[in-house]
């Protein structure tokens, strides 16, 4: 049976959609992305999904406690067979914290993309961050999600310099394109059984 992953998403969903075709060449094998969950309706995401005929869900977090919204969201995972500590499921760009009971479910099965070289520049606007702090490299980070925002177990970074005259959008474009192949990358190694996490350290097997 292929791994079956769940992409939850926010917005622009470009992460998502070099996910779906790295599935789609075959660099991510005996995988498919099942699901694709979106907290706001009229994320592009959403369209990006439904044209590589994944189905796609809106599961609103507005007017919903916590506790509440991340009961649908398990549910619509578990219907499209991400089972908790069989699945995996990514975050893409999804804008909303999870809780620590929802992080336990799929611990060491769930993987986000941070567009910095953590630990440095966690939470919001790391490109515009990283510009302000005047680093000369920055980057981009996947790492298994854990209850506390952007630290968790690191899987692969892929360092970017930072040019004189960048600006946060300039940046942001120029890491947005490592994104796109280091995020595949990521769960192509899951996919394949590679990866192993002793402590905090992520182990690559050969
Ligand atoms: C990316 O920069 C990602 O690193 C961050 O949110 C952005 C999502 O972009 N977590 P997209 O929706 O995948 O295009």
């Amino acid at each position: 049976m292929p791994l079956r992953i769940g992409v939850l998403v926010s917005g622009r969903g470009s992460n998502l959609e070099a996910i779906l075709k790295a599935v789609k060449k075959g660099r991510i094998r005996d995988a498919e992305v099942s699901v694709v969950i979106s907290n706001f309706d009229g994320a592009r995401a959403l369209d990006i999904a439904r044209e590589h005929g994944i189905s796609a869900f809106v599961i609103p977090s507005k007017g919903l406690s916590r506790s509440g919204h991340e009961r649908l969201v398990l549910e619509r995972l578990k219907e499209s067979g991400v089972l908790p500590g069989e699945g995996l499921v990514l975050l893409a760009g999804y804008m909303r914290v999870l809780s620590p009971e929802f992080v336990a479910l799929f611990r060491g099965r769930m993987m986000n993309i941070h567009p910095a070289l953590l630990p440095s520049f966690p939470g919001l606007e790391a490109q515009a961050q990283a510009i302000s702090y005047g680093v000369k490299v920055s980057g981009c980070t996947v790492h298994f999600v854990v209850p506390e925002v952007d630290s968790g177990p690191i899987i692969v970074q892929k360092a970017v310099p930072v040019r004189e005259g960048d600006t946060a959008d300039s940046l942001a474009a120029r890491i947005l394109k490592e994104e796109h192949r280091l995020y595949p990358r990521a769960v192509e190694l899951f996919a394949e059984g590679r990866l192993r996490i002793v402590d905090r350290r992520v182990q690559v097997l050969q």
